[in-house]
């Protein structure tokens, strides 16, 4: 017999399991079977200290009215419809009809499959009341008069719906008597104030057993069917599950996945934890939000706001079950209608992201294993020399004395502040690591952080009201407790008399799952339910506190078991006000854990990517899927962080690299170095191609961070979101988009140096040399040389660019060049974003430049909208044409004739140089046929 996902064997003796095996193939069932622990009896009893939960007397399971063995037909479901009802634990027969559910072993023996023990139709639920009216909606009480199967049942529950916007329903499931733990969430925008004419949806209540069926309005799809399967509502077990319109389905990361998730019996776990990326783990981050791609081109989205652990179920039907430990059932749904739309409408809820400073978008160099400021010192000037450009050097924990945060060795980095002043004599910005584990074994007196720390009380503490001690790089540590307002205050005094010493420019803060060495803490965890729900989603270590702090631990805003997922969001809205109080300009911090709402904050990287084709590949939607989440500084640690990278590796990194909204090359210690200095001069030649071709488009890039920030747009975009009505681009993450106009194409396999590239619909310029591609949305066998990535450019725009510098700062300074892509009929248009890089609220203040770009009529037309003085002495310096049907015989500036004009008949490209157009005044460039 083979035991499916749900069919765990309780006991962990093999004697029982092989006897239970035995036991099933008879078809004989007794309820001594391996029952060690029933939550169904008792659990009462076990008292619950710091969830906010309702405790409820249950009756047992065998005197409830309502929970029989189904009888007749109605276990006959499809096993694709079949909703587990044995996801807590494993269950055997007599226990799974106790539950009144169907027991029904598979024949085959496969791995991932449809459960055994699944709900029948109509499974007793909870009772919906009739709705009234609320100021934000409407509302109604849910009563279970039949009790679930889990402990502590909450038998009575308060639904309120509020249509928000034409385009956003928002519904919660909380218990009306007893307060619960609830994400703080303060980002949502408001709902609409007027009234909802023409909502984008109906939705429709079944009062028993409850569920709620939500439609689009325009063609009567239905998006969700919550009555597939019993909602249930206990107190360390929530679950509600539904239907899906289809079954592509993107989100519920952080995961190492294609940018569609597999529907075939798979459950993804949300919890975050320090783990290098892999299939099937949870990773660093949690994100309960999907956007599901309906057949016809429509998009809609769900964002559950619950930050406990918590797992997803997919199945082919195709359905999903949100499973989670805790908290309140606090759901969104956007309608779109089209993907970008869904995205936008997340992150008005979750808040639009940070707009980064400039020079965050040039290259990074890091490594963890430059040991003093001579070898930091070193890999900046190597990589001058070798003409690379380079914005930011980084250190790794290296510098910090005994690896203590917030001090600097007093041999290796003894000169680390006059090093920092030297990089920024040179142009570069200098960033270090910053992790929240607070030594706690220094001599008293001589490590203020944590002295400070427990004089203030900021430390997250034990059940016993004691600082909490886990262990990380330093050895025993104290874990600041973000939630709580004294340790802002302390976490920004250090970081300022630091930054007194050190005048870093940015913070990269690791380790902040929290991750810990030890489980729990250095003593251990009380043996409560907080540590033992009746339900661990399917995480790594199997235990909630593996890898991290006690469950139980006490934080100001609640328990580290309602709070954990929270931790880096928490740390990175603290380390970013205390970057703007501290600096007064626009922060930089870089965050390995995540949460909804981090891009406020923080970017991210995929943390310890190793040095192979696989993760290179996965990189990808990695990095689209963020963007989704909105945190669009996002990438990769370029040639890999684990391992030895290899040459051609290496090269292709950088050149997909070269795309990543945020670009920075990462090892670690033992590896082979991979600095783009040290390889062979060809494989330097294309690296600095790369980097190069990256400086020269920063200004696109900038602008579309623009956008981000004040529409909730993405940067790095997958290509269904700007194609959703192409089928082709449904699953496609192997390229992805600058924007809506720049495809980018990277080799991702050893040795290829053909690619099969899709083009949607439409005409697409080689960036290089603008060589016409005409598709009907077709693949086409590209060539792709080691030395180059392909990158093509759509028809009907136009994308701002600047001449390359071995700096932002300098590039920054340059003449622009606009690259012009005439669609079929000849026109296009484009837009820049420019302010002086690095000010706070630029936007907000209306201190920035924006200007639109427009070609048609063989003229291109620059109409700066608003100018303000940080275009002052910017020039355009050259134009190229992309698809001009022949040679002009005149190319005219403003009126004036302009001498430095080449065609290229074979690919149709116009290039206009030395141009010296103020950039805030309005031009027009005219092309005589
Ligand atoms: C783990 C991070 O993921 C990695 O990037 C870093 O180098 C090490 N911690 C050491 O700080």
């Amino acid at each position: 017999m083979t035991l499916q996902k749900n069919q765990r064997v309780m006991c962990s003796n093999p004697i029982w399991a092989a006897l239970l095996s035995l036991l099933v193939a008879l078809t004989v069932f007794t309820l001594t079977v391996c029952v060690s622990k029933n939550p169904l009896m008792g659990a009462s009893q076990e008292k619950d200290t710091a969830v906010q939960g309702a405790l409820h007397e249950e009756p047992p399971m065998r005197e409830v009215a309502g929970l029989t063995r189904p009888e007749g037909d109605k276990c006959a479901v499809p096993p694709e419809s079949r909703f587990d009802c044995a996801r807590d634990r494993a269950l055997s027969q007599e226990e799974c009809e106790e539950r009144g559910c169907c027991y029904a072993p598979l024949t085959q023996s496969i791995s991932n499959g449809p459960p055994w023990c699944f709900y029948p139709p109509s499974y007793p639920g909870y009772r919906m009341g009739p709705l009234s009216p609320t100021p934000r909606g409407q509302a109604a009480t849910l009563i279970r008069s039949v009790p679930s199967y889990l402990p502590r049942d909450v038998s009575t529950l308060r639904l309120e719906v509020m249509a928000e916007t034409e385009r956003r329903l928002h519904l919660t499931l909380k218990d009306p008597a007893s307060p619960r733990y609830e994400v703080p969430l303060s980002e949502a925008q408001p709902g609409s104030k007027s009234e909802i004419r023409a909502p984008l949806y109906t939705i429709e209540f079944h009062q028993y057993p409850f569920g709620f069926t939500v439609q689009r309005r325009s063609n009567a799809r239905v998006l969700l069917n919550t009555s597939v399967a019993p909602l249930l509502f206990a107190d360390q077990y929530l679950q509600l599950s539904t239907s899906l319109p289809s079954g592509l389905i993107s989100g519920l990361g952080e995961h190492y996945t294609p940018i569609t998730l597999d529907l075939n019996w798979t459950s993804v776990a949300l919890w975050n934890h320090d783990m290098a990326p892999q299939s099937d783990v949870n990773l660093y981050g949690s994100h309960p939000f999907y956007l599901v791609q309906e057949e016809d081109g429509h998009a809609h989205g769900v964002f559950l706001l619950n930050s406990n652990a918590m797992e997803v179920v997919l199945q082919p039907t195709p359905a999903l079950s949100w499973v989670s430990t805790g908290g309140v059932l606090d759901l969104y749904i956007f309608l779109g209608p089209d993907p970008q739309d869904v995205v936008r409408q997340y992150h008005e809820v979750i808040g639009f992201p940070m707009m980064p400073p400039y020079w965050a978008l040039g290259f990074h160099l890091c490594r963890w294993g430059y040991t003093s400021t001579n070898a930091t010192r070193e890999v900046v000037r190597r990589m001058r020399d070798a003409g690379f450009p380079l914005d930011v050097q980084w250190n790794d924990l290296d510098y910090a004395e005994s690896q203590r945060v917030f001090t600097f060795d007093p041999q290796r980095f003894a000169d680390l502040p006059a090093m920092v002043d030297e990089f920024h004599q040179q142009g570069l910005k200098y960033i270090l690591i910053l992790d929240p584990g607070i030594s706690s074994t220094a001599t008293p007196g001589s490590y203020p952080p944590f002295d400070e720390g427990l004089r203030r009380g900021v430390f997250i503490r034990n059940s016993a009201g004691q600082p909490l001690i886990g262990k990380v790089w330093p050895g025993p540590t104290a874990f600041p407790d973000f939630t709580n307002p004294e340790t802002k205050s302390w976490w920004e005094d250090n970081i300022r008399a630091f930054h007194d010493r050190v005048r870093f420019d940015g913070l990269w803060i690791d380790m902040n799952e929290p991750a810990s060495f030890v489980s729990g803490s250095i003593e251990g965890c009380p043996d409560t339910d907080l540590e033992n729900p009746p339900f661990v989603p399917a995480i790594i270590g199997k235990r909630l506190n593996s890898g991290t702090l006690c469950m139980s631990a006490v934080q100001n805003l609640s328990s580290h078991y309602n709070l954990h997922n929270l931790y880096g969001l928490t740390e990175a809205s603290a380390t970013h006000s205390a970057l703007v109080k501290l600096r007064g300009t626009r922060p930089f911090v870089l965050s390995r854990s995540s949460y909804p709402g981090l891009g406020r904050f923080s970017g991210h990287w995929t943390g310890d990517v190793r040095s192979d084709w696989d993760q290179l590949r996965y990189s990808v939607p990695a990095t689209l899927l963020f963007g989704l989440y909105g945190v669009p500084l996002v990438g990769a640690d370029v040639c890999g962080f684990g391992g030895d990278t290899t040459e051609e590796l290496c090269v292709r990194w950088t050149q997909l690299g070269a795309f990543y909204p945020f670009m920075r090359n990462h090892n670690d210690r033992p590896n082979a170095p991979q600095e783009p200095f040290v390889f062979s001069p060809q494989a330097q030649d294309a690296m600095r191609a790369a980097i190069t071709l990256r400086y020269s488009l920063l200004p696109l890039l900038y602008t579309l961070f623009h956008h981000a920030h004040v529409s909730g747009s993405t940067v790095a975009r997958p290509l269904f979101l700007e194609f959703p009505s192409d089928p082709n681009c449904q699953t496609i993450d192997r390229q992805f988009l600058w924007g809506n106009s720049l495809l980018i194409s990277p080799v991702l396999e050893r040795g290829e140096t053909e690619l099969a590239t899709y083009l949607p619909p439409g005409i697409w310029y080689s960036l290089h040399n603008g060589r016409p591609y005409y598709s009907k949305g077709q693949y086409l066998l590209l060539p792709a040389p080691l030395d180059t990535i392909n990158v093509h450019l759509r028809g009907g725009h136009i994308i701002p660019q600047q001449e390359p510098a071995m700096t932002t700062a300098a590039s920054r300074a340059n003449p622009f060049l606009l690259t012009v892509a005439l669609s079929a009929s000849g026109g296009a248009w484009g837009d820049l974003f420019w302010d002086d890089g690095e000010s706070l609220d630029t936007f907000e203040k209306k201190d920035f430049s924006f200007l639109i770009f427009l070609a048609g009529q063989d003229k291109l037309v620059s109409k700066p909208l608003i100018v303000n003085r940080a275009l002052d002495g910017l020039v355009l310096g050259g134009v190229r044409i992309f698809g001009v049907p022949s040679k002009p015989q005149e190319v005219q500036a403003n009126g004036e004739q302009v001498k430095d004009v080449v065609y290229f008949s074979d690919t149709k490209m116009l290039t206009v140089s030395s141009l010296h157009l103020p950039m805030a005044e309005p031009f027009i460039i005219q092309w005589i046929l």
